[in-house]
């Protein structure tokens, strides 16, 4: 529940990103010694994978909240449990560490956010590429090898998962594998900095072509997990939007370098320090109307689009955004409506014009980020918004509700609801 119009004043301190966690986990099952983790997100889906790992035997231990050490080298099963997979997309990172570890792999079709069709093509061409026969036909996802060995893999699309999963299953095969066409966002370069602390010999990650030498010699170690880039970026729009002075610590100014600049183009104020990004609006300022594209990094992120279309709702003019990863992730646009946005959607563009102000209502969180643009929303309107489906907010975003209030947000969590993981 969130009464709006407050101005969000003060610090907030951003946390490890979601999606590296997603792919660090799964990574340690590739490594038979301890690996420490540090600044984990302390979020659903981080919990859930910590909960498959243990079904797979792995010892896991809680330091504090945001670590964790993870032991494999009791893992003896290739088979994770699809109560706990379906619920996540990121436990589709099992195929590619099942299959580094095992050679095999037998798990369930992934869940995650409904953007439309989520096809997994190239992950399997990644895995054939290697040596392995994949099977899909039965309900199941299915990979086996007699042996990995490197490869040659050349993605049709640029694909983030695929790109993760290609580098699972290299790690440890014999020989080198060459990834062309890779994705380059920060947490793909996070997870070759993790393995390659661990011992593996990645290089290339965060350009086109990652290049692989097969190792069997990973050991054990400590890593902290990068400051996350989405989670940064709403708060960014948020501060934005609520015509605040926000600033944001433990961050990576240069992944933020897209979002701000969008954010500049619009007339708001950022700066950067070190590892801190403060933004903030001018009494007098003169919004403008911008257009923007969603694209893989180092293009603005898709996973941002539906929080920055939030804030255009009240700026002047027409502005534009354009859908340029999903098939189908404006989903969202009808709750915004119901709060008095002017949005129409052609396909994969969203015409938005600018209204004076958003009234509270009654609305859904239909995914992760559309329910980070409904709280951005709900802090801009008039009265008071319910957003309902938070759980969806809780997958990835740590004490949202908290950091929202400690910057002066009025939002308070009325319903906790039950789930397998409480
Ligand atoms: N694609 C294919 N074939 C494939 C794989 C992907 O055609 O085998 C297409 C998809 O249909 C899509 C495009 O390629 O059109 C990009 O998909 P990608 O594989 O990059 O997405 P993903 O790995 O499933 C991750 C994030 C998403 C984020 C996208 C794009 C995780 C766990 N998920 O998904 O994050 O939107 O990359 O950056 O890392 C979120 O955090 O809210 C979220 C949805």
């Amino acid at each position: 529940m969130i009464r709006g119009g407050n101005k969000l004043h003060g610090e907030v301190t951003i946390s490890g990103a979601k999606n590296a966690a997603v792919a660090i986990l799964p990574a340690c099952l590739l490594v038979n010694d301890i690996c420490r983790i540090e600044n984990l997100p302390d979020i659903k889906d981080v919990k859930l994978f910590l909960k498959i790992l243990e079904q797979l035997n792995a010892d896991v231990k809680y330091i504090d909240k945001n670590t964790v050490e993870i032991d494999c080298s009791n893992v003896d099963s290739y088979k994770p449990s699809g109560d706990l997979t379906r619920k996540m997309r990121g436990s589709s990172y099992l195929m590619g560490a099942l299959l580094g570890r095992f050679s095999h792999f037998c798990v369930d079709p992934p869940g995650g956010c409904d953007f439309g069709t989520r096809p997994i093509d190239q992950h399997i061409k990644s895995f054939e590429a290697l040596g392995a026969e994949v099977d899909t036909s039965r309900g199941m996802i299915t990979g086996s090898a007699d042996k990995l060995r490197g490869g040659n893999i050349f993605f049709d699309v640029v694909t983030v998962g695929a790109t993760i999963n290609a580098i699972l299953a290299a790690v440890c095969a014999d020989g080198m594998t060459i990834i062309d066409n890779a994705a380059k966002e920060p947490h793909i370069v996070d997870l070759a900095n993790f393995l390659n602390n661990m011992g593996a010999n990645i290089r290339g990650a965060g350009t086109d072509t990652i290049k692989i030498k097969g190792t069997k010699d990973l050991h054990g170690g400590t890593y902290a997990i990068i400051p996350d880039q989405i989670e940064a970026g709403t708060f960014m729009v948020a501060a934005a939007a609520t015509r605040g002075d926000v600033i944001l610590n433990n961050v990576i100014p240069r992944h933020l370098e897209i979002i701000s600049a969008k954010l500049i183009e619009a007339g708001v104020k950022v700066s950067e320090g070190e590892d801190s990004v403060r933004v903030w609006v001018e009494e007098d300022t003169k919004f403008r109307r911008i257009n923007f594209s969603a694209l893989p990094y180092p293009g603005f992120p898709t996973d941002m689009q539906p929080q920055l279309v939030a804030l255009l709702t009240t700026i002047p003019g027409t502005s534009t955004a354009r859908e340029g990863v999903w098939e189908n992730r404006f989903r969202y646009v009808n709750e915004l409506k119901r709060m008095g946005a002017n949005i129409r959607v052609e396909g994969k563009l969203a015409i938005i014009d600018g209204v004076d102000k958003l009234i509270g209502a009654q609305v859904k969180a239909n995914d992760l980020r559309a329910g980070a643009a409904m709280i951005i929303a709900g802090l801009m309107a008039d009265g008071t918004t319910e957003i309902t489906d938070i759980y969806h907010i809780d997958r990835g975003y740590e004490n949202f509700e908290e950091k929202f209030v400690n910057l002066g947000g009025d939002i308070q969590r009325v319903q906790v609801v039950d789930d397998i993981l409480d």
